[in-house]
């Protein structure tokens, strides 16, 4: 029997690049297409380099003739995008590459693979998976007591980054109502871990901490987000791969719900611990500064679903994750240094040096 085929995209940025290391692992073949914006990058696969199960194209999942001539090359069992521009605050420097790549280029994308996907063999057809990965941000911001999001939870994005995700998982969602495709989506909470971008929170704190610059903190600190170990995120997106009802949305969460403030000087003492700094304890760089403009309070997801219906665990405690994930950045600052290229510093002036 050949082995297992799928396409994934995005899988040079940090969660797409940690699926198809485990894919990969369990001898699936992965198709790689990533257009190597400024997030994603080689160096996340250097361990795959001459590993025949997995190939990389360079290119965009909105150009249909390339993804319809993908599909009909590599014919695969899966279609898996994570192909996104993922973060909040940069819609604000460049608002039409959401659009172009959340919207428009997951539209192309199951466009194409509809067409594919129609004249697939009837047993083919059936055992097909288009999964989409999305966010817990399309259900809005909690208050400190409300419960936490479920896949019922009506969506209510708030940010430009978030709305495009909602309209994303909307098309995918019709593409199963109105055509059949069967598809999969995925909401899942803030990742941390490995080769993440250094413009997210705990990279950004990390790489701040070690190199004893101001770690800028919005607004009062007190906002909570609920951290999921990449590669328990990852295991999770296998689960729902294999054994995920059609049609369905599967949320999935860390159970680990912490305010920033706390996540921030948690990372300071682990630096602390790990790698002292000559001046003194980490906390002295920390600084509350101004809000990011509608900064959603709270998420936390309810992850009842996949645990019961899939069997799906987390293995990762929150201390044990942020403690790996601090070792791996102290390890690998040649790969910190390799991210942060002229576009890294000139994002750094544009989005702080007004706070
Ligand atoms: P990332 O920014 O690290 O990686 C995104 C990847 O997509 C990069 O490799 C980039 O080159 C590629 N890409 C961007 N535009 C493309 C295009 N038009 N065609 C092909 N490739 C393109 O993001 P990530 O954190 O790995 O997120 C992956 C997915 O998970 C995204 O869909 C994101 O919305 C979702 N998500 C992320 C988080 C998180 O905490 N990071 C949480 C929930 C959901
Ligand atoms: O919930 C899932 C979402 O998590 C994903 O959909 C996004 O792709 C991902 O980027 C993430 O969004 P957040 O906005 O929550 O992540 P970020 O790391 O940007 O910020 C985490 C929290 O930390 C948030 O409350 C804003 C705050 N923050 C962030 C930065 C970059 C700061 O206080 N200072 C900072 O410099």
């Amino acid at each position: 029997m050949r082995n297992k085929r799928l396409l994934v995209t995005g899988g040079a940025g940090f969660i797409g690049s940690c699926f198809v290391m485990e894919a990969v692992e369990r001898n699936m073949e992965v198709l790689n297409l990533d257009k190597l914006t400024y997030s994603g990058n080689l160096l996340n696969l250097s361990s795959l380099a001459t590993n025949p199960l997995h190939k990389f194209v360079r290119g965009d999942i909105g150009d249909a003739e390339l993804t319809a001539k993908l599909l009909e090359d590599f014919q695969p069992e899966a279609v898996l995008n994570f192909a996104a521009e993922s973060h909040v605050d940069r819609y604000i420097v460049n608002p039409d590459s959401f659009v172009h790549t959340n919207v428009l280029g997951t539209c192309s994308l199951l466009q194409t693979t509809l067409l594919w996907w129609k004249k697939l063999p009837e047993d083919r057809a059936k055992d097909f998976r288009f999964l989409h990965v999305s966010t817990d941000e399309v259900f809005g911001a909690l208050k400190a007591n409300d419960p936490p999001f479920t896949e019922e939870t009506p969506y209510a994005p708030n940010s430009p980054y978030s709305a495009s995700k909602a309209a994303s998982d909307h098309f995918v969602r019709a593409y199963h109502e109105t055509y059949g495709l069967p598809t999969l989506i995925t909401n899942c909470s803030n990742n941390y871990g490995p080769r993440q971008f250094p413009e997210k929170l705990i990279p950004l704190v990390i790489l701040r901490a070690i190199s004893g610059e101001e770690i800028p903190v919005y607004g009062s600190g007190e906002n909570i987000r609920d951290w999921l170990q990449v590669e328990d995120h990852c295991s999770a997106i296998l689960n729902v791969l294999e054994k995920g009802r059609i049609g369905q949305t599967y949320a999935i969460g860390g159970r680990a719900e912490r305010a920033n403030l706390q996540v921030v000087q948690a990372i300071c003492s682990l630096i602390d611990e790990l790698h002292p700094d000559k001046n003194g304890p980490t906390g002295r760089l920390i600084r509350l500064v101004k809000d990011r403009s509608g900064h959603d309070f709270r998420y936390a997801v309810n992850c009842s679903k996949i645990e019961q219906e899939l069997g799906w665990k987390q293995r990762w405690t929150f201390e044990q994750g942020l403690r790996k994930t601090v070792i791996w950045y102290l390890d690998n600052q040649d790969w910190l240094q390799a991210v942060q290229s002229g576009e890294y510093r000139n994002w750094l002036y544009l989005n702080y040096a007004q706070r």
